[in-house]
């Protein structure tokens, strides 16, 4: 049996067309095949925005303790495992963290955050071929987790490294040279933490690392490894989703729908609402959970230990929770049932973070450029992290205010 799973090989989604527009085979598994099994993979597949929101919603029958997972990360072996955890360990496990990322204590955060988006936005201004991913999308995110986490600012092009490497989707082609990959960026990524941890244990500073150096955890202190396991956690997952969103916004206002960003430019309580309806249309996520006992709760008969797929992008474009769903409309009233954070216990911990720098990168960009044009030639199938439906790069031409 496979240790991974290969999303590819269920979705047939192969061309970089089809990846980029995925919206037929999503509508189509919605409305023909809604509790898919995949053979091949040995996984069930659910799609529609209703089975979706209960699997995540039931961690009881669908629990996040599980051998195999889409997640191409290695396993973490220490305690604080709150991706492979359920309620209440997993609830224990995200207090130690939890207050860092409330609304409240992220407004302490949010001039330095406006700060760093603001220099980079400046220096978008000089530039002749300004690239909305490499200039902004994927630095703003990494320096702000990085700042949040304090880890040195020299080194945010290691950590980016080490994210992608982590993050790189499964896939069937060497296997094994990835799983290798992966475990040597892990053990660099963690060799890099420990001696930062150890100083902040001992010199502790306003910043997240030093916060769980001091939580307690189950009566004791947690361990430099795991404060190590946590940040690397937290560095990574902050990083790539991020710049997916960042990168599928700017896209949509330059090549696809060009009054939008007009329209913001000239009533920015939009801005919210564009950011959610992003999430909603253009985000590719899939999860995992496991049968905990047989249960025909979803319409037929399925046995404990069972692995269930969880597409996110389709229920996201589910024409019966989001009528006409292939419309890209910031108007749209419940853009923000997307279920592109999850759902239930596990529930994006980063969200009230990412919404934040999403909104303040549109706030500084909106400051600085009063238009955002296509260049002739992109053509954004051809320029695919591989297998993915996120943009490496995006060219654009900016109209200084
Ligand atoms: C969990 C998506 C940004 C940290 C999740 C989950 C999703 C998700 C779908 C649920 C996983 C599951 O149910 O198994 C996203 C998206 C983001 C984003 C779409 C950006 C647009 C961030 C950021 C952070 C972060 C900026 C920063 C720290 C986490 C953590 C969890 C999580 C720690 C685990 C929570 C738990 O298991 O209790 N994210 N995320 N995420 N995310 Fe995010």
């Amino acid at each position: 049996e496979h240790s991974s799973i290969v999303i590819h090989e269920i979705s047939k989604l192969q061309s970089p067309e089809q990846l980029w527009s995925p919206y037929d085979w999503y509508h189509d598994m919605i409305v023909n095949n809604p509790i898919y099994y995949d053979e091949k993979q040995n996984v069930w597949n659910v799609f529609r925005y209703d089975d979706v929101n209960r699997v995540l919603s039931d961690f009881k029958l669908f629990s996040s303790i599980r051998k195999r997972s889409v997640s191409p990360i290695p396993p973490v072996i220490t305690r604080v495992d709150i991706n492979s955890t359920d309620p209440p360990i997993q609830r224990d496990i995200r207090k130690l963290v939890s207050s860092a990322f409330t609304p409240r204590s992220l407004k302490e955060w949010e001039p330095r955050i406006r700060g760093i988006a603001k220099e980079l936005i400046d220096n978008m201004k000089q530039m002749n071929k300004p690239d909305m991913i490499s200039d902004l999308a994927v630095p703003f995110p990494v320096t702000v987790i990085s700042d949040l986490l304090g880890t040195p600012r020299q080194d945010l092009h290691y950590i980016k490294n080490w994210s992608d490497i982590l993050f790189f989707p499964n896939s069937e082609v060497d296997v094994t040279d990835q799983a290798k990959r992966k475990y040597r960026a892990m053990s660099e990524f963690n060799e890099y933490l420990l001696p930062i941890v150890k100083e902040k244990r001992q010199n502790p500073e306003q910043d997240i690392i030093s916060d769980l150096t001091l939580a307690a955890y189950e009566g004791t202190q947690l361990t430099d490894e795991e404060v190590v396991t946590f940040s690397l956690g937290l560095l990574a997952a902050g990083n790539e989703t991020t710049t997916n969103l960042l990168g599928n916004m700017f896209y949509t206002f330059a090549y696809e729908q060009k009054g939008i960003y007009q329209e913001i430019l000239s009533n920015r309580s939009l801005i919210s609402n564009a950011i959610e309806e992003t999430l909603r249309y253009r985000f590719p996520i899939t999860l995992d959970r496991v049968l905990t006992m047989d249960s025909d709760v979803l319409g037929v008969p399925m046995k404990k230990g069972d692995v269930i797929v969880i597409w996110l992008g389709a229920a996201n474009n589910d024409a019966e929770q989001f009528p006409e769903p292939n419309k890209f409309d910031i108007h749209r009233e419940n853009s923000n049932k997307h279920l592109s954070f999850g759902k239930g216990p596990h529930f994006c911990l980063g969200a009230p973070l990412a919404r934040l720098e999403a909104q303040i990168a549109l706030e500084c960009f909106i400051e600085a450029f009063a238009d955002i044009v296509p260049t002739e030639t992109f053509n954004p199938a051809l320029h695919l992290h591989k297998g993915t439906q996120n943009l490496l790069t995006l060219p654009v031409e900016l109209k200084i205010v």
